[in-house]
């Protein structure tokens, strides 16, 4: 069974990659993802906040804890541990170049446009295949339009694109009001993949302590419907590789995606919970059903239930959205 994929131009031996996720800060279990058939790593994400040396403000916010907690920093897994700091992070691509071979992708994670093409740059001198940005932003201004925060991640991206010579993801909020225009503009803008989506951070209550409770939740496969969506709808659409993140837990999600029309699926709460054996598991799966639907690779399924058959596929949504109410019963 054929499961290469390319990926923004990469040759990858299977459409199953590890997303941003704390995994990539050690360099023997992305050797054991690798082992067990992954096919390309995202890291973690390198935060402007530490490009910026703002870890002191950041100690600030994170030993003040609740009102002005920063939405980003919940991505830092532990306190004591989230100033990984530029220097450490391209010597962990170095490491991790030097102890796979699969291509590793490093994530920039910011909001503005400060440090980004300068540490592009660094990421790819330390040996990144390609880098994903994440423009982590919630407007929590009322003053600011979404067509500014549009506007935003283009910049970011044709900054980016200028100065380094290898590809370019983008990862991106669903909440856009329109996902398709934003992905078609970026895809314009020379984003060799969009990454649907990111996932943002929302914090609980502690009602005990009157404390904002601040924790990452890992996905359930319920979370899987909204990339699914996105992907079938912008399959044939944009130019931009499409790369799935979001609720991909099993084989079946993965062969959902491409079915759908992403060229990658990426897992990282899955990888979390059930460590880098389940990836074998993954795969084995996708290959059984793709053989007994008589399939020969990965390719020729790619994209065969996109909407891009459609002519109409707004109307489409529009009337499965009524149809699915309707089976509902009184
Ligand atoms: C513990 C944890 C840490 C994460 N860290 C990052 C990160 O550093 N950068 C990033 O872009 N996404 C990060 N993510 C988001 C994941 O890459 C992914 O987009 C999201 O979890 C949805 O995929 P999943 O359902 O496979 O978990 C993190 C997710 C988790 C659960």
């Amino acid at each position: 069974m054929d499961l290469t994929t390319t990926y923004m131009g990469l040759k990858l031996r299977n459409p199953l990659v590890v997303g941003a996720c704390p995994l990539s800060r050690d360099a023997a279990k992305v050797k054991e993802l690798e082992d067990a058939g992954a096919a390309a790593v995202v890291m973690f994400s390198l935060f402007e906040e530490e490009i910026r040396h703002e870890s002191l403000e950041l100690d600030h916010y994170l030993n003040y804890g609740t009102n002005s907690f920063s939405e980003a920093l919940d991505y830092f897994p532990e306190h004591e541990s989230y100033a990984v700091g530029p220097g450490k992070y391209l010597e962990q691509i170095r490491k991790l170049k030097d102890s796979v071979d699969i291509p590793v992708i490093a994530s920039l994670n910011g909001t503005t446009m400060g440090g980004w093409v300068e540490y592009g740059q660094q990421v790819e001198q330390a040996g990144a295949d390609a880098i994903e940005l994440n423009v982590y932003r919630l407007s929590t201004e009322c003053g600011v339009s979404g067509s500014e925060i549009e506007q935003l991640h283009i910049d970011i991206l044709t900054e980016v694109k200028k100065h380094v010579k290898v590809p370019v993801a983008m990862k991106l909020s669903p909440f856009f009001s329109s996902v398709a225009h934003m992905a078609t503009q970026l895809s314009g803008a020379g984003a060799d993949a969009l990454v649907l989506f990111n996932r943002f951070y929302q914090p609980d209550i502690d009602l005990d302590k009157l404390e904002v409770f601040p924790n990452v939740l890992l996905s359930t496969p319920q979370a899987l419907r909204l990339p699914l969506r996105w992907i079938a709808i912008l399959h044939g659409q944009v130019k931009a590789d499409l790369a799935a993140s979001g609720g991909i837990h099993s084989h079946q999600d993965v062969l959902k995606m491409l079915l759908a029309g992403a060229q990658v699926a990426t897992m990282a709460s899955a990888l979390l919970q059930r460590g880098a054996g389940h990836v074998r598991g993954v795969l084995a799966g996708m290959e059984a059903w793709l053989t007994e639907h008589e399939y020969e690779s990965v390719a020729q399924m790619r994209g065969s239930m996109s909407h891009r058959s459609y002519a109409n596929p707004g109307a489409f949504e529009r009337a499965n959205y009524i149809k699915a109410l309707a089976t509902f019963g009184t």
